[in-house]
């Protein structure tokens, strides 16, 4: 599956190059990118479900595993999408355990945790459907653009969907650009009309990007990070959420790069679970 994945990225990567350097005007380009993605997303739907299918046969694991359970595998997954877009770094694996650890101060519980954390570091696949040149893109992004990306909540859903993921899992992939006050996407949903897991994820996905270097812009400071979350609690994000982030911050950031320390010698589970 490793391998597979690393032929799928590679070959995303590739047919990219091959459009650009084949249509060199802006708005055919564009179109021809979604039209490719989008057949990326069905292949890599098809794909996960071949892989799916072919588990449940095997006599050691039927019935015991699904694809929430292949943690390593997807982690290499994510790491490779991560890779692919140079510039998010470690961005999926942050997010997982500080969301963990903002869901368990928020007493989601057992099972939920472990497929809350799925999802948490799941939340961007969509992105492989978005073509590099517009992800990486330096400056402003056209309208059209805007769009493009704003569609990987969408095209992450259907990835997934097709794998037979879990209910909150795919809550997270399809809701963490929601915001509180009906603003977000895909859906405009309002307070707790979004589920827990995606307004967990939302303020951490946010806290983490902030803090990080992206190709259009650098890392904020951290304190100037806080103070976007404090501000847009209420209307970006849950208040209650954000209030609960902030007092326990620093245990938070703490164990996040404790676990970072004996990420080498334990599985990620425990670790994020520690
Ligand atoms: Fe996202
Ligand atoms: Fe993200």
């Amino acid at each position: 599956m490793f391998i597979h994945a690393a032929l799928g990225v590679a070959g995303i990567a590739l047919s990219d190059l091959v459009l650009v350097a084949l249509v060199h005007d802006p708005e055919p380009l564009i179109l021809a990118l979604i039209i490719k993605d989008t057949l990326v997303v069905l292949g890599g739907g098809l794909l996960l479900r071949w892989w799916m299918r072919r588990e449940r046969r095997s006599p050691v694991q039927a019935d015991q595993t699904g694809p929430r359970d292949n943690v390593p595998m997807l982690r290499v997954l994510v790491s490779l999408m991560e890779l692919s877009h140079k510039d998010t770094g470690d961005h999926g694996e942050r997010v997982m355990c500080m969301a963990e650890g903002l869901a368990r101060l928020a007493g989601v519980p057992g099972e939920a945790l472990h497929d809350l954390k799925i999802g948490a570091l799941l939340h961007d696949i969509g992105k492989l459907a978005i073509p590099e040149a517009v992800l990486r893109k330096q400056g402003t992004l056209n309208p059209q653009e805007v769009a493009l990306i704003r569609q990987h909540p969408q095209f992450g859903r259907d990835l997934l969907e097709q794998a037979n993921f879990p209910r909150v899992v795919l809550d997270i992939v399809y809701g963490h650009h929601e915001r509180w006050d009906g603003s977000g996407y895909p859906l405009g949903l309002r307070g707790d009309q979004t589920p827990l897991a995606a307004r967990v994820v939302s303020i951490v996905d946010a806290w983490d990007a902030l803090g990080s270097d992206r190709g259009y812009r650098t890392e904020w400071p951290q304190a100037r990070v806080l103070d976007y979350l404090r501000d847009g609690a209420g209307s970006q994000f849950d208040p209650g959420l954000v209030a609960l982030f902030l007092a326990n911050f620093d245990a938070l950031k703490a164990s996040w790069e404790q676990s970072r320390e004996v990420d080498s010698r334990a599985s990620l589970l425990t670790v994020c679970a520690a």
